[in-house]
Order: C-alpha cells, then sequence, then structure tokens
C-alpha cells in the first residue's frame, strides 16, 4: 500500500488547516486520522432532528478573531453570519446583563450611577485586600471587583467550574475582572466575530474536500501507529501525555457535562447564553441554541427549542478533556513531555491536545498555519529538517 505524504492525528480545526495548507499549497497527499465518527473535532455541530436547531455537540461555540489573516483564512470556506454574543447572568431570583458592566451595578446596587460614580464604588469597594499580596482567589477577585459583586457574580460560579471553594484556588486563576464603566454588553471585544452562515459542520467539511485529502473517521491513531510511526511526517493533536502512554503521569482536565432536551415553548430564555451564578443550582448555564442564528426562525419548528444544561466537573479517565486544570504539578509533567516530544522523530504536535493549552478555534487555526509555514512548508518545499 503507498503511504501518504503526512498523515495529521485528529480532524479538529488545528489538523484541518494544516491538511488543507499542505494539499491545497504543496499537492502534499494527506490522510487525516480521526477516532470520533464525524470531522470537525469540538467545534462539531449537527441539526437537532426534531425541531431542526444546529446544536453544537461539544459546547457553544462562537467564533471571534482579531487576526486578520485567520479571519481571510476562514471565510475561504463560510461566510458569517452578523450575530453578536452576549451573556446575561442569573442571581438570587434576578438576571443582569455580563460582563460587570454600567447597567449591571445600577441593577445591582439599586441606583443609577455615573461612569465616575460608579469607578469610585468599586475602588472603595475592592480596597478591602490588596491585589499584588493576595493568597488566594477570593482574595485575589475582592481585590479587583470589591465583595458585593465577587460575592454575587465570581463566588458560586467559580466554585461550580473548580468544584472548589475559591478560597482554596490559587490566585493566578485570575489575571484581571475587567469592569466596563460603560453600557456596552458584546461579551467579546474582537475586530470580527459571527457564526458559520450555514453551520460548523458545512464549514469543516468544506476545509476538507480537497482531492488530496483522505479523512479515516472511527480510527483511533494507536491502533494503526505502526503503519505510519517513522515512515512518514505525523502532525499529531491527540493529548500529548496519552502518545506517550502517560509515562510521565496523567495532565489534569476539566470536562463539562451537557444535558440537552427539548422543551415545549418557542423560547426558553429569550437569549443564548444564561449563567446561573447562585451556588444551589447545581449547573453553571443553560444555553439555548436557537438563539444563535435568528435568522434561520423560518426553518425552526415553531413551540419547541432545544436547551443544553451544562455541568462542570473535574475529568476522569474517559472523559473528554476540555480545560486543561494547569497545576504546578501539570506544568512540570508538561515540561517532560514536551522533551519527550521534541526527541520524537517526524512527529510534530499541535493543537489543544497536543500542547496543553486552552486554544480558542482562532488560536487553533493561527498556530497551524505558523505550524504550516515555519515548519511543514520549509520541510516539504525546501528540504528543510522536520522541527
Ligand atoms: P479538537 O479537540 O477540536 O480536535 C482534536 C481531534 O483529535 C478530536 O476530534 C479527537 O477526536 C482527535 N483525536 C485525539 N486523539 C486521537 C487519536 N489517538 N486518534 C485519532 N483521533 C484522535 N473556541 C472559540 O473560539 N469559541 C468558543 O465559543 C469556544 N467554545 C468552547 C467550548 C468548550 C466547552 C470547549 C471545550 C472549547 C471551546 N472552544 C471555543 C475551543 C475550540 O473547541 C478549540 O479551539 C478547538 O477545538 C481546537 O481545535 P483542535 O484541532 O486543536 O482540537
Amino acid at each position: 500500500v503507498q503511504l501518504p505524504d503526512l498523515v495529521i492525528v485528529g480532524a479538529g480545526l488545528f489538523g484541518l488547516t494544516v491538511a488543507e495548507r499542505c494539499a491545497e499549497e504543496l499537492g502534499l497527499r494527506v490522510l487525516i486520522l480521526e477516532r470520533r465518527h464525524h470531522l470537525g473535532g469540538n467545534a462539531y455541530s449537527e441539526k437537532n432532528p426534531e425541531t431542526g436547531v444546529e446544536v453544537h455537540k461539544y459546547g457553544a461555540h462562537l467564533f471571534h478573531t482579531s487576526n486578520e489573516r485567520v479571519w481571510e483564512y476562514a471565510n475561504r470556506f463560510t461566510s458569517f453570519t452578523d450575530y453578536r454574543h452576549k451573556v446575561f447572568g442569573k442571581y438570587q431570583g434576578q438576571v443582569y446583563s455580563l460582563p460587570l458592566n454600567l447597567a449591571l451595578i445600577n441593577q445591582f446596587f439599586g441606583r443609577s450611577h455615573t461612569p465616575d460614580e460608579a469607578r469610585e464604588l468599586i475602588s472603595e469597594q475592592s480596597s478591602e485586600f490588596d491585589t499584588a499580596s493576595a493568597t488566594n482567589l477570593e482574595e485575589k477577585a475582592i481585590s479587583l471587583i470589591g465583595r458585593p459583586l465577587y460575592e454575587a457574580f465570581i463566588k458560586g460560579y467559580t466554585a461550580k467550574q473548580w468544584q472548589t471553594d475559591p478560597t482554596e484556588l490559587s490566585a493566578d486563576i485570575i489575571t484581571r475582572l475587567p469592569v466596563r464603566y460603560t453600557f456596552q454588553n458584546g461579551w467579546f471585544s474582537d475586530t470580527y466575530e459571527g457564526l458559520p452562515t450555514d453551520g460548523y459542520t458545512a464549514w469543516l467539511s468544506r476545509m476538507a474536500d480537497h482531492p488530496n485529502i483522505e479523512v479515516r473517521l472511527e480510527t483511533d491513531f494507536f491502533a494503526v501507529a505502526d503503519e505510519f510511526k517513522g515512515k512518514v511526517p505525523i502532525v499529531y493533536t491527540g493529548p500529548v501525555d496519552e502518545y506517550f502512554g502517560n509515562s510521565e503521569g496523567r495532565l489534569s482536565w476539566r470536562t463539562v457535562d451537557l444535558e440537552e432536551s427539548v422543551v415545549d415553548t418557542g423560547d426558553f430564555q429569550g437569549t443564548g447564553v444564561v449563567n446561573y451564578n447562585d451556588q444551589d443550582v447545581p449547573f453553571t448555564r443553560i444555553i439555548e441554541f436557537k438563539h444563535f442564528h435568528p435568522e434561520r426562525e423560518k426553518t425552526h419548528l415553531p413551540g419547541k427549542s432545544v436547551i443544553v444544561h451544562e455541568y462542570s466537573r473535574f475529568a476522569e479517565e474517559g472523559d473528554e478533556p476540555y480545560y486543561p486544570v494547569n497545576t504546578a504539578d501539570d506544568r512540570a509533567k508538561l515540561l517532560k513531555y514536551r522533551d519527550l516530544a521534541k526527541a520524537e522523530p517526524m512527529v510534530l504536535f499541535g493543537g489543544r491536545l497536543g500542547t496543553y493549552k486552552y486554544l480558542d478555534m482562532h488560536m487553533a487555526i493561527g498556530s497551524a498555519l505558523s505550524m504550516y509555514d515555519n515548519t511543514l512548508k520549509p520541510h516539504f518545499a525546501e528540504g528543510a529538517e522536520l522541527k
């Protein structure tokens, strides 16, 4: 059997970007191995069959970037809607507009403040702790936004995300907690934002739709590794610890349980995302997917909606790894895995799992384009070493 020129492990945005560039620009024959039954990695979505609503199967995915090159590149495969993401947060029976902004401050403290008055109020309330000497997440958060806002909007949510009391969490988990002294409540502040017009799966499938690219689904790399290891260059985007048989110990991740249901109302919450800040509510947020595509209203079954409750917890073996926990112990292991990865002949490690980094979609694409420019193209086009 003829070997491909390049094997890519994982059909997520990182793997697809590398595959597309190598096939299109260098004419390489690329084989993508993907262990799931679909391509697209965690950005994959599908239509809920009963209601016709597009559901992001691994949690809500909103595209945003300020990187011109990534924006131009993504637009080769899909157009984007003009959706602008907003998030609301429930606390003690009230709904507030997030992130922390003037509307929230006014509503929460029960009276109107000018931007200067609000600044002064938050500065007084945050003087309880000094940011530089904060010893845990709670003290750090209070030093940034004051105790009342911390207790309502950070404490319960963070405790649920980490299943740990914020006084036991490291202060470095947060660097900033920006407060906007305006009524601007767009969630992202990037130049470009939107959702793929005909869905994520159409976008991601187009990236792989090239005569030189073969995608082999439901194929675990480790089951077929002997056919390729040491024979062709490999770009590996699976978990780095798994590649080395967890020899240095497992890296820790948080995961999210997603409970999807169809409800008997045309509109459950009036918006896409509502965070639940009260600690005694077990889930962290509810996503109502139809609100991501108001322009598709006519294609959605009337009188029904798809909602997803999200529950956050530490990942155990077999769970989907979503967010790196990144303890000091994890960082020490990662350094050892990086050395092993550097020494592994003909294999490059990339993507969020291969580098143990939370990457937004635009970052995964940007980092794949850099690997292409700096390593793959010089190797295949000019014979440079694969490093
Ligand atoms: P990704 O995980 O997508 O792909 C890796 C692929 O490798 C997977 O398909 C996996 O099955 C496969 N694989 C692993 N091991 C293998 C093996 N041994 N053999 C074969 N295949 C193997 N970003 C953003 O911009 N906006 C957002 O709103 C969100 N929201 C969001 C929510 C949640 C809950 C998460 C966890 C993440 C986001 N993201 C996001 C981030 C986004 O999901 C991320 O940028 C991309 O998934 C990164 O793409 P990768 O290709 O690196 O990994």
